[in-house]
């Protein structure tokens, strides 16, 4: 199959998922001897325009793993904004070391329903966006020696395959339709966590640099009072990894137990897994 263009395309709020993403395009392209073409849309207004392929073209396109889907904050992109016209696609799914439940399979059917051909996909681990201990560090060079075979593997089977070999959708872990529910964790007794409402603070460290603002993939925080967050926050960490002075926290009781819980369960590292 000829392919002349290997995209990356992604949302990424603290860098895993565009680190993984762009390392497996770029590896694609090269070998496949394409033009690498990357499109970021993590920040609001990237979530405005249409995205339109063609048949020559091979989007690798990650999303990070909340709750064990896709962001739902980012449905309506994914399902208005990009129109495969029969390109080939990659799914990628980005997780904290947790689970990736029906993360991978929710992008492989929007993706399949938006006309892309799946012809392979991948679960990835990076660092926990809620913590720095939990999934530290990643992807590291042990993950980006796996992605590096997999972009060859990918590139061989494109090479010796025709497009119609690609009409069912690629095989993925995870349940279909309806999938699990949104995870929810729960406190010491049980009870449902909802850390839906829960917003950063700003610590007296700031020196109002607006970074956290730039950054923020909801556009959230106030420019010109970052200590103001008007809209939703999806706890993606942005703001808080990116903040210089490290001035930005939550205080949540329920965010916290849920944070804790996490690094002191899943301390066993969690390995990429690949389909073809
Ligand atoms: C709201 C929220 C929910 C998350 N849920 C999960 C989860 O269910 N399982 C998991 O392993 N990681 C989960 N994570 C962690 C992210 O998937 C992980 O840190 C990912 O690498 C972040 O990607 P990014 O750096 O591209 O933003 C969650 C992160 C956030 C912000």
């Amino acid at each position: 199959m000829e392919i002349d263009r290997v995209w990356a395309v992604y949302f990424s709020a603290t860098d895993t998922t565009k680190k993984i993403v762009t390392v497996l395009a770029g590896e694609a392209a090269r070998t496949l001897r394409a033009e690498y073409c990357e499109y970021d849309f993590t920040l609001p207004a990237s979530r405005k325009d249409l995205l339109v392929f063609g048949p020559r073209d091979l989007v690798i396109f990650g999303t990070p793993v909340y709750a064990g889907r896709v962001p739902n904050v980012l449905l309506d992109f994914l399902k208005e904004y990009n129109k495969g016209n029969h390109a080939c696609a990659v799914p990628v799914t980005v997780y904290g070391n947790r689970n990736y439940d029906d993360a991978l399979i929710e992008l492989r059917d929007v993706l399949e329903q938006n006309r892309f051909h799946t012809v392979a996909a991948a679960a990835f681990v990076g660092e926990h966006s809620f913590s720095d201990t939990l999934g530290r560090g990643r992807p590291d060079d042990r993950d980006v020696s796996l992605i590096r075979e997999f972009a060859f593997g990918l590139c061989e089977r494109l090479k010796r395959t025709e497009k119609e070999d690609y009409s069912r959708p690629v095989y993925v872990k995870g349940n279909r339709k309806p999938y699990r529910g949104y995870y929810q964790p729960r406190d010491r007794k049980g009870n449902f966590i909802d850390i839906r409402k829960v917003k950063p603070l700003t610590s007296g460290d700031c020196d109002g640099c607006g970074i956290c603002a730039e950054v923020c993939p909801m556009g959230s925080i106030r420019r010109e009072d970052i200590r103001t967050v008007d809209g939703i926050c999806i706890k993606c960490g942005a703001c808080i990894k990116k903040c210089p002075k490290h001035a930005k926290y939550y205080e949540d009781e329920g965010y916290l137990y849920h944070k804790t819980e996490l690094e002191e369960q899943y301390t066993t590292r969690a390995e990429p897994e690949i389909f073809f």
